[in-house]
């Protein structure tokens, strides 16, 4: 049997009363890009800063590579590279100083160090900015940055504490298609954490989803969204359908509606039957139909069944440094 990159057992950590996360199992094979999702403040770098040998665990155990996180940090560090929320990078040293000062820092020899900052700077892909200071980079820029110093020692498992918050989208597709490849190249087994659905939906094989301190489910995109059976409706229309929203309840075949301004959502089991009477439904009630469609499930709704609640309220795009 081989070992898998990453086993978690009952993990669990408590700060004073304040349980940051309790019970989480997690067991990932190498080479596999593993996301947790989840909102903010619900545990996803608490398990990243355990793996990372960055914080104890106060409940249970973790093996990274095998070796013990409490009992063998160091044999854990030397196999994991990690680009964390917090990395604070130096605003006055150029890209290509930091990662010079990376391979000391591993005793990385200078021919050696040479050779791999020159491989690494396509993956930087900072061109000319590569020669300047750190302090001018923009958020993309360092987070890149942060990915190349931490593959530097040429670990076989990378750690992603949402690499892409705050990224404008350009910034963010570089990031996953970065991701995509240093999976793919080089079989790098990747934990990423996020709070954007599409992200765990497009760049994970497996997902974790994470509410609370634990894991509420875990499974492939496609194995998540059918755990909801239901199709759903999704009309516009005009004016304000949250005034009519308790005559829509009555529509025949409706599970449940989620009414949002001039938006309505209707789950229901078997759409192409149902799409029908929700339009009439929609218009008996007193509302003019601009347009309706069928969609199937995404990890929006898998979310909402699972807790209960929608997950992205409001994630910020601003850049977080
Ligand atoms: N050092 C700490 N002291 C006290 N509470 C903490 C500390 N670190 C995290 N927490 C709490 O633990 C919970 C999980 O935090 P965190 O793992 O950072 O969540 P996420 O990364 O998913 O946003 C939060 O309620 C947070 O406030
Ligand atoms: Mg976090």
């Amino acid at each position: 049997m081989t070992i898998p990159a990453i086993l978690a057992e009952n993990l669990g950590r408590t700060f004073g009363d304040k349980v940051a996360i309790n019970n989480v199992n997690l067991k990932i094979p190498s080479g596999e890009v593993y996301g947790l999702l989840g909102p903010n403040g619900a545990g996803k770098s608490t398990i990243v800063r355990i793996l990372c040998t960055l914080l104890m665990p106060t409940q249970g155990r973790a093996r990274v590579a095998g070796y013990d996180v409490a009992t063998d940090p160091m044999a854990v560090r030397l196999r994991i590279g990690a680009a964390l929320q917090s990395t604070a990078i130096d605003g006055l040293q150029t890209g290509r100083e930091m990662l010079a000062l990376q391979a000391q820092l591993y005793g990385i020899s200078s021919v050696v160090a040479q050779k791999r900052i020159a491989e690494l700077e396509a993956l930087v892909d900072l061109g000319k900015d590569f020669d300047k200071r750190v302090s001018t980079y923009s958020g993309g820029m360092k987070r890149r940055l942060d990915i190349a110093i931490a593959m530097l020692h040429r670990p076989p498992m990378l750690f992603l504490d949402e690499p892409t918050t705050g990224l404008d989208p350009r910034s963010r597709q570089q990031m996953w298609d970065e991701v995509r490849r240093l999976n793919k190249e080089l079989g790098v087994t990747i934990l990423l954490t996020t709070q954007y659905l599409e992200e765990a939906d497009s760049l994970a094989h497996r997902i974790g989803i994470i509410n609370n301190g634990g894991v509420v489910s875990e499974g492939s995109p496609r194995e998540l969204k059918r755990l909801v059976r239901d199709d759903i409706v999704v009309a516009n229309v005009q004016g304000d359908a949250v005034s009519v929203e308790s005559r829509l309840a009555d529509i025949r075949g409706v599970k449940s509606l989620t009414v949002t301004g001039d938006r309505i959502e209707a789950r229901v089991s078997d759409g192409a039957q149902a799409i029908g009477s929700v339009a009439i439904g929609i218009q008996q009630a007193g509302l003019t139909l601009n347009d309706i469609t069928l969609r199937t499930p995404t990890l929006d709704d898998v979310f909402m069944e699972l807790t209960g609640a929608h997950m992205n309220k409001e994630v910020g795009h601003e850049p977080v440094r």
